[in-house]
């Protein structure tokens, strides 16, 4: 069954959005409804229901979202936005209080008298994290958490990071979480995961045999995950001052793809067993070391958040182990940042032959930019003497797919929201040994205000001592 045929057969659904006035929606999910309305990517009987806390209007929306396709050089079509708008309803109601959700729950319980079926009830929080727990209790208390009252559709909850803001706060919100939605109805959003490049990675290791004998610590002596940023903050003082790019980028998108990196292979490729690999993958991973991360601040953060005593990273730089038995003994680097060179997201696994270490054949997996693969190989330079170069044998999904539309990470969303796959959401239990794994350098790093604070240019590679882009990298030895 092709994606087409798939949508059309999910149950009809209501999509309730948090937030629809908020900058998430207008700058991405509006747009993915747009374009899956375009690709005929709508479940049939869609309806979707905007909650704002102020006065607004659905052609206004609609004008928000012609502007973004319109400037993002998109497909524009006048009848497609107009029968969205057609599919979409505006309430007013304050969060904060359990009369809304009753309203809201009548309105849902209407819209599926006027379609004659029980719908799918899938609720999208594009708000603050703040309010995550009002909404998430309240929705519990008004029963929305549960479909029509014949029950058989079902309630899902798409939740954006953070998760959390350390490993008690997660644990809490879980347990909070749980009190009201069964996991199977969490849909907990790493938009990482939904890059076309991170989804090719199982494919890569389990689908080509080349690969799947070589990866262990007998062939591999390191790998190195990499997601740097050329912009800055962007003005999100308030935002990062109780962040910073441990817990931004780290926590959830990079040790997501350490997971899909190292995991080992599962006996079937279902949502659950894949998530069950990566879970596995996850709480054998040690928690980092004080000793073993480097973290940095970028020259002129604190003007820009006007805090002159911040000591919030703008960069990490951590160094983990994995034990277990495939991965023993080899070192797994992992940094991010803003403010730097480049933007590069990237996995580079370093194939080492120990009777000739000087060499080594480095596998790179680039998920930004230039997306695809490339191996780094010797080559006998042609001629008459026997002289060596190094080579590369590279896939880029430019040639190899020219043509073909990557879904946008939250076209990728919705489409499994939609049709209940959770395979690209992380799990609770993928939260909770992430925060884990970071804890010991979020105690570390928050208690002993700016000492190890490493400060860096702006346009740099960031701390020196970190340095070890592949080519060059550090040994480790801290
Ligand atoms: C977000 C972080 O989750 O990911 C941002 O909050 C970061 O700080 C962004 O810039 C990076 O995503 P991408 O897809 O642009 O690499």
């Amino acid at each position: 069954m092709n994606i087409e045929q798939a949508i059309k057969q999910t149950s009809p659904f209501t999509l309730t959005i948090f937030g629809i006035t908020g900058d998430l929606s207008g700058r991405m999910l509006l747009p993915a409804l747009y374009n899956l309305a375009l690709q005929d990517l709508l479940p049939e009987s869609l309806r979707i229901v905007g909650i704002t806390r102020r006065s607004y209007t659905v052609d206004k929306l609609l004008g928000r979202i012609k502007k973004t396709i319109v400037e993002e050089g998109g497909a524009y079509d006048e009848a497609v936005l107009e029968n969205l708008g057609k599919r979409i309803e505006l309430v007013t109601m304050d969060l904060t209080n359990i009369d809304g959700y009753i309203k809201l729950r009548q309105r849902l319980d209407a819209i599926e008298g006027e379609i004659e079926v029980c719908a799918n009830r899938l609720f999208y929080m594009a708000i603050p994290a703040q309010l995550f727990d009002d909404v998430v209790g309240y929705l519990g208390d008004s029963g929305l958490n549960r479909s029509c009252p014949h029950g058989t559709g079902q309630s899902r909850l798409l939740v954006e990071k953070p998760f959390g803001y350390d490993l008690d706060s997660a644990q809490t919100l879980v347990k909070r979480m749980r009190t009201h939605f069964e996991e199977r109805q969490i849909y907990r959003i790493d938009h990482f995961l939904t890059k076309e490049t991170a989804q090719n990675i199982l494919t890569f290791r389990f689908k080509n045999a080349l690969f799947k004998s070589v990866w262990d610590k007998h062939c591999i002596s390191r790998i190195l995950i990499s997601a740097t940023e050329a912009l800055d903050i962007e003005g999100r003082a308030n935002f990062y001052e109780q962040t910073g790019a441990l817990r931004d980028m780290i926590q959830g998108h990079v040790l997501q793809i350490l997971a899909l990196i190292t995991m080992d292979m599962p006996d079937v490729f279902t949502s659950k067993a894949i998530h069950e690999k990566k879970r596995a993958l996850l709480v054998a991973v040690e928690p980092a070391a004080y000793e073993r991360a480097t973290r940095g601040q970028y020259n002129g953060y604190r003007t820009e958040v006007k805090n002159p005593d911040s000591y919030i990273e703008t960069y990490a730089a951590l160094r983990l182990s994995i034990a277990n038995d495939r991965w023993k003994g080899v070192p797994i680097l992992l940094r991010t940042g803003k403010a730097l060179t480049k933007k590069t997201t990237d996995i580079k696994v370093i194939f080492t032959d120990h009777d000739e270490p000087k060499f080594d054949n480095i596998l790179t997996i680039r998920l930004v930019p230039n997306e695809g693969v490339s191996l780094h190989l010797r080559a006998k330079k042609p001629g008459f003497d026997d002289v060596m170069q190094d080579v590369s044998m590279d896939f880029y999904y430019s040639n190899s797919f020219a043509g073909i539309r990557q879904p946008t990470a939250y076209e990728r969303v919705l489409v499994d929201a939609f049709r209940g796959d959770q395979t690209l959401f992380a799990t609770s239990e993928e939260v909770l040994a992430n925060w884990r794994i970071i804890e010991p350098l979020l105690v570390a790093w928050g208690k002993d205000d700016s000492k190890g604070l490493e400060s860096y240019a702006k346009g740099s590679w960031g701390p020196i001592v970190a340095a070890w882009d592949c080519d060059k990298y550090q040994k480790p030895g801290k």
